[in-house]
């Protein structure tokens, strides 16, 4: 039996989560780790040391993907795209700094701009940090126990569910992302068609599965050709990751399946 959470409920428990992350409602699965004894997560909590954004390093190697995700994509996707997006987080948070040490409050354009490139960077730090966490050498296949429970559940069926995250990735303008995410107001599992990093997301919506369609996560092998880069990507979903992923955030809210 799920137990019924009041909005009241779920922003009280909300709260604590959102403070650690810095309000970055992503955080939640990277956060994982903490969360008790017995729901610790396969999401490491690496992607932040010492007082800074870090990269994480590839829980496998480049080429571990292949064929579905070559290694010199895997190399360039990693290693210059997603630290750069590490670079310019720490980055804008150390100019929000120096204005708060300097006593200045940014002028309201730099400021905006600030916002922004915090929203981005941050977002594409933690999207791809468990984008890379729901992903491995031989997996695939098809969801097994609570997740395919939930999946039925809230879209029909597992393969209608393929078919819609598909429909939504192929359907992203320009740069962006499907997002299979846990919503704990309803205790349900939403597909989110996320725009840039940052743009679409719903406020405490938990990212379980994220699928990157920005070009530089396909165009070297797959060109132009997104749809067959998100077919060959089921063959390298972690199911297990993203079951444990939802387990955590059911466990976070108090919910049951
Ligand atoms: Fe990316």
């Amino acid at each position: 039996m799920s137990e019924t959470l009041s909005r009241r409920d779920v922003m009280i428990r909300s709260v604590p989560a959102l403070a650690m992350a810095g309000a970055l409602s992503l955080a939640g699965p990277l956060l994982g780790a903490t969360i008790g004894e017995g729901h610790a997560s396969p999401i490491e909590h690496d992607a932040f040391k010492d007082g800074e954004y870090v990269l994480p390093p590839l829980p496998y190697a480049y080429e571990a993907l292949e064929p579905h995700i070559d290694a010199e994509t895997m190399h360039l996707h990693h290693d210059k795209h997603h630290q750069a997006y590490v670079t310019n987080l720490n980055k804008t948070l150390k100019e929000l700094a120096a204005a708060d040490a300097a006593g200045a409050v940014p002028a309201a354009p730099l400021l905006s701009g600030l916002q922004e490139d915090l929203s981005f960077n941050a977002a594409g730090h933690l999207l791809h940090t468990l984008f890379w966490k729901t992903m491995g050498p031989g997996a695939g296949g098809e969801p097994q126990g609570a997740l395919a429970d939930a999946l039925a559940k809230d879209f029909g069926s597992v393969a209608a569910f393929r078919a819609r995250f598909a429909a939504v990735a192929g359907g992203v303008k320009g740069s962006g992302w499907a997002v299979l995410a846990y919503e704990p107001l309803a205790g349900r599992l939403i597909i989110l068609q996320v725009k840039q990093h940052d743009l679409q997301l719903a406020p405490w919506a938990e990212p379980l599965l994220p699928l990157d369609v920005w070009e530089h996560a396909y165009y070297l092998k797959y060109r132009n050709v997104r749809g067959e880069y998100v077919k060959s990507w089921w063959n390298v979903v972690n199911w297990p990751a993203v079951d444990e992923a939802l387990k955590n955030a059911r466990y976070r809210y108090r919910r049951e399946g």
